[in-house]
């Protein structure tokens, strides 16, 4: 028999409750996720920044602005979408996610996207990717191209912080938000 997913208000009250790791002391909450529970859509970020731990909401600073914009390129809108991160927590001064942390904090995000769902992950940057592919192979190499993870297809894409001053991965980050409208059109026509 299948576990029964748990549901999102349960979860969101596993996370923030949460001790498992040093992190939960320099957080000023947690940041569970937000956005539609029956998203087609889940798109999943690094951690929470200084912007997200003051609001308690992913996305929220500079590049959550930029990625609110890119959604159009796809067709989308924020509130289509749940969005997420692979850490509920803010690592300290916004440095990288430990492996150790990943590994206590994921199984929150594994739930997550059971109960939610998804047809497509949208993993941004490179330490989702690499967590939800398993895989060691750089963002550089994989953006753009549909993967498939168990049921769930996987489309990575560079983390909207990286290309905002950068043209180079702005343009492939634009392009790619396009690709991904298309895919989603694509799945559309075969239901
Ligand atoms: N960067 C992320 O990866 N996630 C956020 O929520 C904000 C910035």
């Amino acid at each position: 028999m299948p576990k029964p997913h748990i549901p999102l208000d349960e979860l969101r009250v596993q996370v923030e409750s949460c001790r498992r790791c040093p992190l939960c002391d320099g957080r000023t909450q947690t940041v569970f996720g937000v956005g539609n529970p029956h998203a087609r859509v889940m798109f999943i970020g690094e951690a929470p920044g200084k912007n997200e731990d003051l609001q308690g909401e992913p996305f929220v600073g500079a590049a959550g602005h930029y990625l609110n914009e890119l959604l159009g390129c796809a067709g989308l809108r924020r509130e289509d979408v749940f969005i997420a991160n692979v850490l509920k927590c803010r690592p300290p001064g916004n440095r990288d996610p430990r492996p150790e942390e990943i590994q206590t904090c994921t199984p929150f995000l594994r739930e997550q996207t059971r109960t939610i769902d998804p047809e497509v992950l949208v993993t941004l940057g490179k330490f989702s990717t690499q967590f939800v592919l398993k895989t060691q192979v750089g963002i550089t190499r994989l953006h753009g191209r549909v993967q498939r993870a168990g049921k769930f297809l996987v489309f990575p894409i560079f983390h909207p912080a990286a290309a905002l001053y950068d043209g180079a991965k702005r343009e492939a980050l634009e392009n790619d938000f396009v690709t991904l409208g298309q895919l989603l059109h694509q799945l559309d026509e075969h239901k």
